[in-house]
């Protein structure tokens, strides 16, 4: 029986096969083969095996100078890997990352390689890589997050006095700084940023050690595992750690949201950068042209952010189809988890960088902004006028709005009706000082409680998102 007794060394692509009468058909290679996707893990893959042949040797599985063998061998691996060209990888026959580095590791190593998979099953490997590229990838996003969070708050800092309207239903409702609406995209991210930071505490436990399903059969510390790959934690059962993939469903939620939140930008800054608005102005760096129609210039970076995020959904949505109604343990359906964690954080890591980028280069039109709060979005202020000399508030709406029907009637803005006609309504008009009533300013000024847009209210507020980056 020359074929399994002649060598150590595997078959060239296959961790497996000694059952094997053939070898994968081709059609059979192309669907389960994942190198495409998972090879940027190999860094993982090789912290990985090198923490686990250390783990051997501490347990008496393989000898000290066995384990420096492998770690000699393993780190070779990772130089090589270190300067293969996208051809090398692409000419790489084998099934995924971890046949890979054991196959490079038995051609640097020699025999000794053989050792190192004891104990050990790609299940809890490929989920202790994924975990460990999720770490490094989270830590990343953050910085991405928080990169725009301070684009917003820079350009906050240089409009706490532009007033502009801000809008509900879409309809003109009141006077607000840009401040307090640039702002009001910051907030969320920083919601963002706490989600992921919890999240990543469910990302850092520990599954190597877990086996194929039913754990290790040596006395492996995977306690000094978890110490040395820089865990949390271990997990606590072997059958739930090969196939818990809640955490990728999380990073994903995480990230679908933080899509949203980008697309919302992206609407804002469309709409108020149209020439209806004029709001702002996204730089020509973050425009483009049309083919046709020599005078467009398009906010694509916004509708990029807009888009994108159906896509970041769409990767959430995918993970739980694939996840619900699995049986326990390990299926290859897992497998799927990888492109669709990958591709987010991708979609991301492009994203948030052009809509920082757009944030930080908008030019925002202080005299559009002021220009579009009619008296109109006064109203409120008018009723809060006679509240304050003891009118209740249902009573004072009411009286304000017959004025604001009085002025569509007369086809004049609010301030300009004139001042015996609000007497007239209200006797509390008497004396009113109407220039401060109709001045947005005093409208922003009055709003100076925690979370109003009074310019020393978001002065703390800036103070307060300053405090989370
Ligand atoms: N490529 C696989 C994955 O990404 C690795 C685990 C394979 N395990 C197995 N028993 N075939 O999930």
């Amino acid at each position: 029986m020359p074929e399994t007794a002649a060598t150590a060394t595997p078959p060239a692509a296959r961790l497996w096969g000694g059952r094997f009468a053939a070898g994968p058909g081709a059609d059979m290679d192309r669907l389960n083969r994942s190198l495409p996707v998972d090879f940027r893990l190999w860094r993982e893959d090789v912290a990985g095996s090198r923490a686990w042949a250390g783990a051997l040797a501490a347990a008496g599985v393989v000898t000290f100078a066995e384990c420096d063998e492998l770690q000699a061998g393993l780190a070779h691996v990772a130089a090589r890997l270190s300067t293969w060209s996208d051809a090398e990888w692409a000419a790489a026959p084998d099934e995924d990352i971890h046949s890979l580095v054991e196959r490079l590791l038995y051609q640097e190593a020699g025999d000794v390689a053989g050792k190192l998979h004891t104990g050990r099953s790609r299940n809890d490997q490929v989920a202790t890589d994924s975990r460990l590229w999720a770490l490094g990838a989270v830590s990343r996003l953050d910085a991405l997050l928080r990169d725009l969070q301070r684009a917003l708050l820079e350009q906050a800092e240089l409009h706490r006095d532009t007033t502009m309207p801000s809008y509900t239903h879409m309809q003109r409702a009141q006077p607000v700084s840009a401040a307090h609406w640039l702002l009001s995209h910051a907030w969320p991210l920083a919601r963002d940023r706490e989600r992921l930071a919890e999240a990543r505490d469910r990302v850092a436990v520990l599954p190597l050690g877990s086996g194929a399903i039913a754990g290790c059969p040596f006395p492996v510390d995977r306690v000094l595992l978890q110490e040395t790959l820089g865990f949390r934690a271990v997990s606590p059962n072997s059958v739930d750690a090969v196939a818990d993939r809640d955490w990728v469903a999380e990073l994903l939620f995480v990230m679908a949201m933080v899509g949203v939140h980008l697309s919302r930008i992206g609407e804002d800054l469309i709409l108020f950068g149209s020439a209806e608005f004029g709001f702002v102005r996204v730089s020509d760096r973050y425009s483009t042209g049309s083919s046709l129609m020599p005078q467009k210039r398009n906010p694509d970076a916004m509708e990029l952010a807009r888009g994108k995020a159906g896509r970041l959904i769409g990767g959430l949505t995918g993970i739980l189809a694939t996840l619900k109604g699995l049986p326990s343990g390990y299926n290859k359906d897992l497998q799927e988890d990888k492109e669709a964690l990958f591709d987010a954080f991708d979609t991301l890591e492009a994203l948030l960088p052009a809509v920082a980028g757009t944030v930080r280069t908008l030019e925002i039109d202080e005299v559009r902004c002021a220009a579009a709060v009619d008296a109109a979005m006064l109203a409120t202020d008018l009723a809060d006028h006679l509240v304050r000399r003891g009118v209740p508030f249902r009573e004072a709406h009411g009286l304000v709005g017959r004025l604001v029907r009085a002025a569509e009637e007369f086809g004049c803005s609010l301030d300009e009706l004139p001042e015996d006609l609000f007497v007239k309504v209200s006797p509390h008009f008497g004396g009113a000082d109407f220039g401060s009533l109709f001045a947005p300013e005093a409208s922003l000024a009055a709003r100076s409680g925690p979370g109003g847009t009074a310019p020393d209210a978001v002065k703390e507020q800036i103070a307060k998102l300053r405090a989370v980056l």
